[in-house]
């Protein structure tokens, strides 16, 4: 396993459109061990997740896994979660706003509004079928995530420009506001 470089905003390969893969490139063992360095990293960076073009490699794997992650210390646990071809349907007409941050988007958080209630099929790293409803914060997480497949970076979707901050301001002056409203999100929605 190996830990890789992280690709910054700007970098074309963060806006291709990723590449579906075939059971075949699924299972062959550069795809496995490509899958074990995404998650290396993703852990190494204190990433609550990481998807395949934010390595360089525009295919449609994303991961996630959220472990009392210092980054984001009012999300939920998730396991580690691998997505391979993922598709999301939206489940609600609900929306919340979201204060989002990535790995590709240094010193950077913003508020994006996501649903909080989605169905997601995928395969997982084995190519066994997903299917699962996802609720609450974690279903923003799976969004964002997702987004990065298909070019889309979390800054493209903020609906207030006047949201965007650095993380040490976030934490001074938004993060108090919103950990109340994660909180009550949380306990809506079980997750
Ligand atoms: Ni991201």
């Amino acid at each position: 396993m190996a830990i890789r470089k992280i690709a910054s905003i700007g970098h074309p390969v963060l806006r291709e459109q990723s590449r579906a893969l075939s059971l075949e490139d699924l299972r062959s063992p550069d795809t496995q061990r490509f899958i074990d360095d995404l998650v290396e990293t993703m852990r190494d960076a204190n990433g609550a997740g990481l998807a395949a073009p934010q390595v360089y490699t525009p295919i449609q794997v994303c991961a996630i896994e959220v472990r009392s992650n210092p980054r984001y210390p009012y999300k939920p646990d998730v396991p580690l979660t691998v997505l391979v071809n993922p598709v999301i349907q939206v489940l609600t007409d609900e929306r919340f706003d979201n204060y989002e941050g990535c790995l590709s988007v240094p010193n950077l958080r913003g508020i994006v509004s996501r649903a909080p209630e989605i169905r997601v099929t995928a395969w997982d790293r084995e190519g066994a079928p997903v299917d699962k409803i996802i609720r609450g914060l974690t279903a923003g997480t799976y969004q964002h995530e997702i987004d990065h497949l298909h070019g889309v970076i979390f800054v493209d979707r903020v609906t207030d420009p006047r949201s965007l901050c650095t993380w040490t301001e976030f934490e001074r002056h938004h993060q108090a506001a919103f950990f109340e409203r994660a909180r009550a999100l949380v306990a809506h929605w079980g997750s």
